[in-house]
């Protein structure tokens, strides 16, 4: 393995409007090698597992809600200290904070519709990698 990973997902609000292709370009020029990629589509009660974490927030109804409304993007990435650079890459959760040339400063809209989810821990981006992907999916 060339460096560490982590795992992404271009959230509905990108995908609606046609930008996942201009977003993985971004990623790929970023120096992200993708191991693992797929268009998928959530239930809410895949996203209420996914988001478990988040279970006593009170955003947790309308992020799960928001996130099984349309077609999805994951991806697994890797690269040199790629949880750390990729959350650079992103910028803040509220677009409104992100740096110039982040992705959610290109891309999103809005602290819930913020383009793109990034993994905060080499821990996380494993539990996170494994609930899309199986072994055979993984390159
Ligand atoms: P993400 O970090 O991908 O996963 C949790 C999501 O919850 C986060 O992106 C935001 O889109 C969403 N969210 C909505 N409100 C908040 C908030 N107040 N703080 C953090 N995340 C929020």
């Amino acid at each position: 393995m060339n460096g560490s990973r982590t795992f992404t997902m271009i959230k509905p609000d990108a995908v609606e409007k046609g930008v996942g292709g201009a977003i993985l370009k971004q990623i790929q020029e970023s120096g992200f090698k993708i191991i693992a990629l797929k268009q998928t589509k959530l239930s809410l009660e895949q996203a209420q597992k996914f988001y478990f974490i988040h279970r006593e927030r009170p955003f947790y109804n309308d992020l799960c809600s928001f996130m099984s409304s349309g077609p999805i993007i994951p991806a697994i990435l890797e690269k040199e200290n790629a949880v750390e650079d990729f959350r650079k890459l992103i910028g803040a959760t509220n677009p409104a904070n992100a740096e110039a040339g982040t992705i959610r400063k290109n891309y999103a809209e809005s602290i819930d519709k913020n383009a793109i989810h990034g993994s905060d821990s080499d821990e996380n981006a494993q539990i996170e990698g494994n609930f899309f992907f199986t072994e055979v999916e993984r390159f």
